[in-house]
């Protein structure tokens, strides 16, 4: 079995992207492997969060992580703040790292773009991140394609720990879907789907109700001309839909293309739709079950302590190597 570890902040509402391009290969990865799967506090507080919106989303992030399919009998869920040798290891790795590859960090850059002030943690965010995948000698780490960068900087981490201290962490290969690594927004296929994004219309949330779904897929922009065909480099904005559609429909490209060839964006939009709808619908009605049993306190509680038995165990490892004096009886 190989070890999988990922992780989704709590900072505001999930979306489409984020099931598409992580948590369906979550549910799929689960059947056969060993899975960490966690709601990333930790990082989210590298951008001024709100206490007790904080505290509520990441609720509601472990309770969409149920209700997307992830079985906590089957998958460690938990929050990565409870399992304590996240941070630690996290500062350990700060000091393998060099500002010049966390200047490079893409998101750092975009995040950080012209404010005045910029959070030292959204700087060293990347080598926490590390430390969440190196921590369990993770092999694979399914996420979308903006983690690509992130990922790369964990394996250069890893190598050089390995070179300095000996042979001990698992070099982690990225998991991207190979359609939907990177849905995009609804009203400009330039920038990728984000709940960060102000206007409501360019993303679907994963609690958003049928109605709004149903109108938010409407008015999406479409390239000109008519046809259904998936070209991402001259028709964008469908592409995109296509993606979105083969996902949710279980369906191929090609076949999308077929079923539609020569009916015009109405049909497919309409139809598109209900296919989202019906992925959404059901897992909207297990999340009200889930918080209104108050079972996610239990689920988390369980994930982290067999989460934390292996972090420890890594932890021990790795200050070992580094030179630390253990304490001892
Ligand atoms: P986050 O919370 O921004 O996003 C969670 C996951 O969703 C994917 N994603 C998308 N995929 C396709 N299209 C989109 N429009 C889209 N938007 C988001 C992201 O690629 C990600 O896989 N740094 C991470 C969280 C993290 C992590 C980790 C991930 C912390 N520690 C360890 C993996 C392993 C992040 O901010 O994801």
């Amino acid at each position: 079995m190989k070890k999988v570890l990922s992780g989704i902040q709590p900072s505001g509402q999930l979306t489409l992207g984020n099931y598409i391009g992580a948590m369906q290969n979550f549910v799929k990865l689960q059947h056969t492997e060993e899975c960490f799967f966690m709601v990333v506090d930790l990082h989210a507080i590298t951008v001024a969060q709100d206490p007790a919106a904080l505290r509520e989303q990441t609720e509601a992030v472990a309770a969409l992580f149920i209700a997307a399919g992830i079985d906590p009998n089957k998958a460690n869920v938990y929050v990565q703040s409870h399992v304590r040798a996240h941070a630690e290891l996290g500062w350990l790795m700060t000091t393998i790292a060099n500002m010049g590859e966390l200047e490079r960090m893409t998101q750092f850059k975009d995040k950080s773009a012209g404010k005045d002030s910029v959070g030292a943690g959204l700087f060293v965010y990347p080598t926490l991140m590390a430390a969440d995948i190196l921590i369990y000698n993770a092999d694979l780490v399914p996420v979308g394609d903006d983690q690509k960068q992130h990922l790369e900087l964990t394996r250069d981490l890893a190598h050089r720990f390995n070179t300095r201290f000996g042979q001990y962490f698992t070099i982690p290969e990225p998991y991207i879907p190979k359609v939907g690594a990177r849905v995009m927004s609804l009203d400009d296929a330039s920038k990728k789907m984000s709940k960060s994004n102000p206007n409501v219309g360019s993303f679907i949330a994963l609690l958003d109700p049928p109605d709004v779904i149903r109108k938010k897929i409407s008015r999406a922009t479409t390239d000109s001309g008519r046809e259904v065909k998936y070209d991402p480099a001259n028709k964008p904005e469908v592409s995109n839909l296509i993606g979105i559609y083969a996902h949710c429909a279980n369906m191929t490209i090609a076949e999308v293309e077929e079923r539609y060839d020569g009916q015009g964006y109405g049909p497919f939009k309409k139809d598109l739709a209900e296919h989202v709808v019906a992925v959404l619908e059901p897992l909207q009605e297990r999340y009200n079950e889930i918080r209104s049993s108050g079972e996610i306190h239990h689920i988390l509680k369980q994930g982290a302590e067999r989460a934390s038995i292996v972090a420890e165990r890594t932890l021990i490892e790795v200050k070992e190597r580094m030179g630390f004096l253990l304490p001892r009886e």
